[in-house]
């Protein structure tokens, strides 16, 4: 079984289409260890007790700096040990030793076509309101793998969605949600799980 621990910050719908997935079959092999968060407020905190997963809160707030902080996320990530680490809407940078220590072991999720919308301050509705101010036609979702930069790694997965005419940053963000981030995030998950994605010289390719 692949150990996985769940990072978040806010709603956690994305990890509720993780939950759902691994409760019904569709995502085999894996075992959701742990949910952390960066806000003690985040509904996902509940939606983890909910399932029966530990629930963690690491805040930057209660730390005096960056670095503190950043030695202590890794601590409750290394203390189980984690097969993978998925970052589902989780708004903190990733310490780089994290990263190196968890190469092609770290996934994100993010609401936009990378590389269209994406990188420093490109987050939740912000994303869809730069695509709707764009004028784009077709957006989507893209699940990668995280490396040192800000949403540069492998791309495991992306799905488009449409843009409508009547579209606001909010319905956008939802249609998005609904079409493409609750299907690739955990149909991603249950591939790597499987042992069916590899990285080769910074691609990704999938066997199924
Ligand atoms: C999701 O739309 C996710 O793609 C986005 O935050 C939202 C979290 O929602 N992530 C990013 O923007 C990362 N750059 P959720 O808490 O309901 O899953």
């Amino acid at each position: 079984m692949f150990k996985v621990v769940v990072c978040v910050s806010g709603g956690g719908t994305n990890l509720q289409a993780v939950i759902d997935g691994v409760e019904k079959g569709a995502v085999t092999n894996i075992q959701l260890v742990r949910v952390i968060s960066n806000n003690k407020n985040a509904y996902a905190l509940e939606r983890a007790k909910n399932a029966g997963i530990e629930a963690v809160c690491v805040s930057p707030r209660d730390y005096d700096d960056r670095e503190s902080f950043n030695e202590a996320f890794i601590r409750e990530v290394n203390a189980v040990n984690p097969d993978l680490i998925v970052l589902a809407g989780f708004l903190v940078t990733v310490p780089p030793q994290l990263i190196r220590q968890y190469e092609n072991r770290i996934v994100n999720i993010h609401p936009s076509l990378i590389p269209a919308f994406c990188g420093t301050g490109y987050y939740g509705i912000k994303v869809h309101e730069a695509a709707l101010a764009r004028g784009v036609k077709v957006t989507g979702a893209t699940v990668h793998f995280v490396d040192e930069g800000m949403d540069t790694g492998p791309i495991i997965m992306q799905k488009t969605v449409a843009v409508q005419e009547d579209d606001t940053a909010e319905s956008l963000q939802r249609r998005v949600m609904e079409q493409a981030e609750w299907i690739i995030l955990p149909w991603s998950l249950n591939l790597i799980a499987n042992g069916k994605v590899t990285v080769e010289n910074g691609q990704v390719h999938v066997s199924e």
